[in-house]
């Protein structure tokens, strides 16, 4: 007994601190003006301030010091593309050699609709950027590297645990109708995933170290007349996780790293209430999502009184769900760190399917339903009835280029009708991902599978099946856990099953290497387990393009910044009152400003709220990356240059009672184009 008892103990003891692990964050915000919010696709949704801060959160895993990597990334984007991890793991060459590739880092994107886009080299999601926006890509870029420098640098002996639960009232199917085409959805009791999955890493002091979780829900809850870059709700999720462990810490600080992760959230949306016609609150057609068979009355929301608040609520529940996951895992993670990658030209995989009959992908192309959009933001690209293209650029500049597809590409995506045939056309540069990385980092019995796109519910489940059979038929043995880690590495899109293909919903229309797509992925994803499981290599497949050096953009320019006569950059223009009471209302204060991007302020901030200690110093009590704060930015005239900052304060009913004040930090340019910091400050008031 009390032998068996030692061992026990034994193996406990080597079980924990099995692993070495670093975990680091960096800020990665985007222009805080002026560009194109990248999600919705709708032009009128330029970047106008900040709700919250966009961040990098870097884990890395090894089974020693001196053993082989697998780095996740979590982002605070849209989604990674195939210029963004080309450019970070060039970078990560450069410091590192080959310890970081494009092999065992992968990087996710949460997919939040509320950041600046233009991060691409793939002309389809630069239409409504108006092109390539270079300091959107340079900021993401530069700061995933620095989140992994900073993990490099602090690896430690660590724990790794799991667990995993179910999470009922964060997410909706947003195509039920697509969803029940599925001859398998009687196996399952829900048409959307509610498994949440935690990763808990612990330091040899029982200390929290970092977390994970991952969990399907579109990051919708800020719809698309936001123009304040936000996280969304699983940025606040990751942000108040953080908050809860880094006691006294402003967001972005301190050393405790938690990130909510995107999974297989294809058609899964957070606003829970439900779509109706906004117009005449009666339930939209079910099979088209239209009202009086047109989409853009029928809008999804909720579950709070406006989108701010289904944010929060929407967040809270992943972050409270998370966190009663984090404290109670108790399963412990143990074997080898593994990855595989390859990349597959996912424009002609061909596949035998059960009954001998062999398909193929094809070229991509969207159907004419990806125009309508979805519940979540109707009417993407703002195509309309008769839309004579006036006022998009960009558009009238390339639908001269559309292509018209041939026979074949008609035939092989059918029944899709093809809107845009986007695999052929190549003018100024490629359109669409031809090539693809598909990838998995193996963490003891954990496999995260690194997908390009957006898996729908049922895709997600069945891709997860066949790698855990296959694994297991190759002689993995144990407890195995498979994840998907969404919009992770480049970005090709939606992945519905063949039967939500065949009704062509939005995902289904976007699902753009036709029917076979979803099976594609699962043979490809299937020779990565064989090769894992058997501790073979796979093929490396042919590279995509870099085609950084072709990008072309027309988006305006910061031309110069003025005040008008009198004042000064950062001079009070609206101040605030004297005295506020806490709980119940915002602190509201006008400033002469310069445009946001003269500097992001990467790793800074553009306001602070600072309160008064009793020997009179400053204490900075929130930033930009506050959620009780909002950053906004416009411009007054553009012919002079002048634009006003307005600094917005929710004052907490938690806030301590006493003496504050506010201040704006920013950068203006003169005509010849020198930018030069300013710093605004408002009056002294106070909170009762
Ligand atoms: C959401 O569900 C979680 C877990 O079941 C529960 O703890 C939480 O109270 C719920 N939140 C709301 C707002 O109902
Ligand atoms: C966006 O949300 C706001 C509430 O915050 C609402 O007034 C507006 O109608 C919504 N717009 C769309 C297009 O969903
Ligand atoms: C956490 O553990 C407690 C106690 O074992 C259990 O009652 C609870 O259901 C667990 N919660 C989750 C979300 O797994
Ligand atoms: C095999 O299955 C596919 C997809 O279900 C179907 O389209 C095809 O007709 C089948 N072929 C045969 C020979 O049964
Ligand atoms: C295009 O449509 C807009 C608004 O519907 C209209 O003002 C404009 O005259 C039209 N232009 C052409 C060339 O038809
Ligand atoms: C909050 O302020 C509004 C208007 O200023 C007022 O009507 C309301 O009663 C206040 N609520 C609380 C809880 O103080």
């Amino acid at each position: 007994m009390a032998i068996r008892y030692l061992l026990a103990i034994f193996v406990l003891a080597s079980v924990s601190e099995s692993y070495y692990v670093g975990v680091g964050r960096y800020d990665i915000t985007g222009p805080a003006a002026g560009i194109n919010m990248m999600g919705y696709a709708n032009p009128s949704q330029i970047s106008n301030g900040i709700h919250l801060r966009q961040w990098s959160r870097a884990f890395i895993f090894a089974e020693s010091s001196s053993s082989e990597r697998v780095v996740f990334v979590n982002i605070d984007v849209c989604m990674t593309t195939q210029i963004m991890k080309l450019e970070v793991v060039k970078r990560l060459k450069a410091l590192y050699g080959t310890t970081y590739t494009e092999d065992n880092v992968c990087i996710s994107g949460i997919h939040t609709h509320s950041g600046p886009g233009g991060y691409w080299q793939y002309v389809l999601y630069e239409v409504t950027s108006l092109g390539f926006v270079k300091q959107s890509l340079d900021v993401v870029v530069d700061g995933i590297v620095e989140s992994i420098k900073l993990a490099h640098h602090n690896m430690k002996q660590a724990t790794l645990l799991t667990s995993v639960g179910s999470l009922t009232n964060a997410s909706i199917n947003r195509s039920p109708y697509a969803y029940e085409q599925n001859p398998d959805k009687g196996n399952y009791d829900a048409n959307v995933d509610h498994t949440m999955f935690v990763l808990k890493m612990i330091d040899s002091s029982k200390n929290p170290l970092g977390m994970i979780s991952w969990f399907a829900v579109h990051c919708t809850s800020m719809n698309n007349t936001n123009g304040l870059i936000s996280a969304d709700n699983k940025g606040y999720a990751s942000l108040l996780t953080e908050m809860s462990y880094n006691k006294g810490q402003l967001p972005g600080q301190g050393e405790f790293v938690a990130a909510h992760s995107q999974s297989n959230e294809g058609d899964v949306s957070p606003n829970t209430k439900g779509p109706i016609c906004i117009d005449t609150g009666k339930p939209c057609d079910y099979k088209t999502s239209t009202c009086n068979g047109r989409n853009e009355k029928c809008i999804a929301s909720g579950p709070g009184k406006d989108m701010v608040d289904s944010t929060r609520i929407i967040a809270e529940n992943q972050y409270y769900f998370g966190k009663t996951l984090f404290e109670n895992a108790s399963n412990p993670v143990s074997g080898p760190v593994d990855f595989k990658h390859s990349y597959v030209d996912m424009t002609k995989v061909m596949v035998k399917l059960e009954n001998g009959t062999e398909v193929k992908t094809c070229p991509p192309a969207m159907g004419y339903s990806f125009a309508a959009g979805t519940v979540d933001g109707p009417g993407a690209f703002n195509f309309e009835q008769g839309d004579n293209g006036t006022g998009h650029t960009f558009w009238n500049i390339v639908r001269n280029r559309l292509h018209k597809p041939g026979k074949d590409q008609i035939e092989c995506h059918h029944p899709k009708p093809i809107l845009l045939d986007i695999g052929d056309m190549t003018v100024p540069y490629q359109w669409a991902a031809a090539i693809v990385p598909v990838q998995i980092l193996r963490i003891g019995q954990l496999f995260i599978l690194g997908v390009p796109g957006e898996f729908s519910t049922m895709a997600g489940r069945r891709l997860r099946d066949n790698v855990k059979k296959t694994l297991q038929q190759n002689g993995v043995t144990g407890d195995i856990e498979v994840v998907i880690a969404g919009l992770a590495n480049t970005y090709a899109d939606y992945i519905t099953t063949p039967e939500e293909y065949s009704v062509q919903r939005y995902e289904g229309a976007s699902t753009i290497y036709g029917p076979y797509t979803l099976v594609a992925y699962i043979q490809e994803f299937n020779k990565l387990a064989v090769a894992i499981a058997k501790g073979q290599s796979v093929d490396k497949g042919p590279e995509p393009p870099n085609d950084l050096s072709k990008q072309w953009s027309l988006v305006p320019r910061v031309l110069y910044d003025s005040v008008p006569i009198g004042k000064k950059f950062g001079e009070v223009e609206k101040d605030v009152k004297p005295s506020y009471a806490r709980g119940n209302s915002t602190v509201v204060v006008s400033f002469y400003a310069g445009h946001p991007r003269n500097g992001l302020m990467t790793g800074k901030t553009f306001l602070t709220v600072e309160y008064k200690s009793t020997n009179s110093d400053w204490k900075v009590v929130h930033t930009d990356a506050s959620w009780e704060t909002r950053f906004r930015w416009k411009h007054t005239s553009e012919i002079t240059g002048e634009s006003l900052a307005t600094v917005e304060w929710d004052i907490p009913s938690s806030a301590l009672t006493g003496t504050y004040r506010i201040q704006h930090f920013g950068n203006h340019k003169n005509v010849l184009e020198k930018i030069t910091p300013y710093t605004g400050v408002s009056s002294q008031f106070q909170v009762m």
